[in-house]
């Protein structure tokens, strides 16, 4: 039994938000923008939220796998940005959608959280425990973000994406991931600070704050490694892959390990470009756009993988 993906669906918000507009409100430009990171615009929430994003994506994962809600055992959401603390984004989401038997709850994963919702839906679904689960990542990190510090809030943006898993007879080949707690303070947002009656602290709002070059260096070391060993765990070559979909941080990034892995970047699909780095939807966003292009063909072998704050990484070899 293996864990197939049978259903894909993204959510972006409306607004588009371009370099040049950012430009217009911070020390910035399109040139050092687009040249450091492949970034042109991102979308930003107005009205949108992490739950109704969730929502649309998932709705449009269930109609593209033609699968009802009420065949939905499962739902987890990774999202560091939910609308509330409890209950949880994928709650929201099983309310929203109807899908009354399903077992559901959100996971921190950072950018990894598509790929550590896979994994989990699969075990859950290995061991026969559930058969359909509808996996999301999702973010609003725009409202995380300083937007008076340039040298983060410029690389981020907002959005939603889905799919549909159910046990088959192939989809997940092999899978690694991994974390590495001691380097959680290159990329942090801290949450409400210790407050009742013996310790009195203020309540201001917290953003985030990222060591870029160190996040950069972490990249582009940990994600050819774990890419390498679950190629060679599915007892493929790295030539066998027809796409690899990365988590959409940076272009210097995705350029740096298809050098690595000795690969042609066009088999490195991208959404960054229009998307900006949506942490956790960033892989569901990209496999549902090249998935509605019609570029994945029954039999393709298709390397996912994000990496992100924790540290946390995960990837994936699956067979379309
Ligand atoms: O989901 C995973 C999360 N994150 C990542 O994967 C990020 C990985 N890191 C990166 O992509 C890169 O480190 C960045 C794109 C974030 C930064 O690129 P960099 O080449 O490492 O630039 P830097 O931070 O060293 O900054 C270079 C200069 C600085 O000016 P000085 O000190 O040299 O005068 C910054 O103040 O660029 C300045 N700068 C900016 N200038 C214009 C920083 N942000 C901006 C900006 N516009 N938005």
């Amino acid at each position: 039994m293996r864990t197939r993906i049978i259903g894909t669906g993204s959510c972006l918000p409306e607004t588009v938000v371009t370099n040049d507009d950012l430009a217009k409100i911070m020390e910035t430009s399109d040139e050092w923008i687009s040249s450091r990171t492949g970034i042109r615009e991102r979308r930003l929430v107005k009205d949108e939220t992490t739950a109704s994003m969730s929502v649309v994506a998932a709705k449009r994962a269930m109609e593209d796998a033609g699968v009802k809600a009420e065949e939905i055992d499962l739902i987890i959401v990774g999202t560091i940005t939910s609308d509330y603390v409890i209950p949880s984004t994928a709650c929201e989401v099983q309310a929203a959608i109807g899908a009354d038997r399903a077992v559901a709850f959100d996971i921190n994963a950072a950018c990894s959280g598509f790929m550590f919702a896979l994994h989990i839906a699969d075990a859950y679904l290995k061991t026969g425990t559930y058969r359909t689960a509808l996996i999301l990542g999702a973010e609003t990190l725009s409202k995380i973000m300083d937007w008076n510090d340039r040298s983060t809030c410029v690389l981020f943006g907002d959005g939603a994406g889905a799919a549909v898993v159910r046990a088959d007879e192939t989809g997940l080949l092999a899978y690694d991931q991994g974390s590495d707690g001691a380097k959680g303070e290159v990329l942090a947002c801290q949450n409400r600070k210790n407050n009742n009656p013996l310790v009195k602290n203020a309540t201001e709002l917290q953003y985030t704050h990222m060591d870029g070059q160190e996040v950069y260096k972490f990249a582009v070391t940990t994600v050819p490694a774990s890419i390498k060993k679950v190629v060679e765990e599915a007892g493929l070559t790295i030539e066998d892959i027809d796409y690899f979909a990365l988590h959409q941080a940076n272009i210097r990034i995705i350029q740096s390990v298809a050098k690595r892995l000795k690969v042609s970047e066009d088999k490195f699909p991208t959404s960054l470009e229009h998307c900006g780095n949506i942490s956790a939807a960033s892989v569901p966003i990209l496999l549902d756009e090249i998935n509605r292009k019609g570029l994945l063909k029954p039999g393709m072998k298709i390397v996912l993988s994000g990496f992100g704050a924790g540290l946390t990484w995960g990837s994936a070899v699956v067979e379309w």
